[in-house]
């Protein structure tokens, strides 16, 4: 039976084998997901290996997402751009193809929470600039947003992505981020502050307009402290759920034959 998996360090948090195995179950599809704990000496010999056990492809999280790029066949544009992959195809050729789709989970998620936005509509405010932030960033560029400020603790890594990325990165001081929001069609919080056992977002939220739309990464708790306090200035938000959930689409698709659907149900089961 078709095997798929995801590759991480540690590996018992992720939610992605419920997830995928909810899709399995609901299409009465052949195949199984697993998680596989793998310890980065071992990185190249699992992923050179699975393709020879019968998995037609894997997930990858942290901390392995960009170390393998090197043991690949192919990288598509959008993980080269980005520097990361999440998704690894093994190919009927025996070749490894790996890809990237945090992008496209965060976007699908973005357009399905609040359909009314429009790239064109201005300004996004990205707070942080990890992993997460570069895959964000990328897809807001690609979706045609005009301008991006870029506010993270460490400044030296938002200039370093305005560097890579170019000049529709504006870099903004972290204690400066909340002087910013007046000018945001979009916030993004990509830090992993508000978490469950992390220490809350203190971005002032006072220049905040109701017509902004809100996002959150973090899907633990689902409504964060940010979007509580956005949705009570009266801005529409979006939860990080989706995200998770939307970033699993394609990988499903090519492995097993048939695009799965992020609904209630699927909520509900990963939550
Ligand atoms: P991910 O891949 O999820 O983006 P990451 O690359 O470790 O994870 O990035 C974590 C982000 O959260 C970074 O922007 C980090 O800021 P620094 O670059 O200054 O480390 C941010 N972050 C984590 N803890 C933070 C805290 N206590 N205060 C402010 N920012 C924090």
């Amino acid at each position: 039976i078709p095997l798929a998996g995801v590759i991480g360090n540690p590996i018992s948090q992720s939610r992605s084998p419920v997830m995928h195995r909810h899709w399995l179950r609901r299409y009465d599809l052949r195949g199984d997901y697993v998680p596989l704990h793998v310890a980065s000496q071992d990185l190249k010999d699992v992923v050179r290996t699975l393709p020879r056990m019968g998995f037609v492809g894997a997930n990858v999280t942290i901390p392995h997402k960009t170390e393998v790029l090197k043991f690949v066949d192919h990288v598509s544009d959008r993980a080269t751009l980005i520097g990361a992959a999440n998704t690894l195809i093994f190919r009927e050729d025996g070749k490894i193809h790996a890809d990237n789709t945090d992008g496209y989970g965060f976007m699908a998620n973005l357009r399905h929470g609040a359909p009314g936005w429009d790239p064109k509509d201005g300004p996004a405010v990205i707070l942080g600039a990890g992993g997460a932030a570069r895959a964000i960033i990328v897809a807001l560029a690609d979706a045609g947003v005009p301008q991006i400020l870029l506010a993270n603790r460490t400044r030296a890594k938002s200039e370093a992505l305005k560097a890579e990325f170019g000049q529709r990165i504006v870099v903004v001081d972290w204690v400066q981020a909340g002087t910013v929001l007046g000018d945001a069609a979009l916030l993004i919080n990509t830090t992993s502050l508000g978490m469950t056992g992390q220490p809350e977002l203190r971005v002032s939220l006072d220049h905040l307009r109701p017509s902004t739309i809100v996002t959150d990464i973090v899907y633990n708790p689902l409504q964060t402290d940010l979007l509580q306090r956005a949705a009570d200035r009266g801005c529409e938000t979006v939860d990080g759920l989706g995200m998770l959930l939307y970033q699993g689409v394609p990988g499903f698709e090519r492995w097993f034959g048939r695009r799965p659907e992020v609904d209630e149900a699927l909520r509900a089961a990963v939550l």
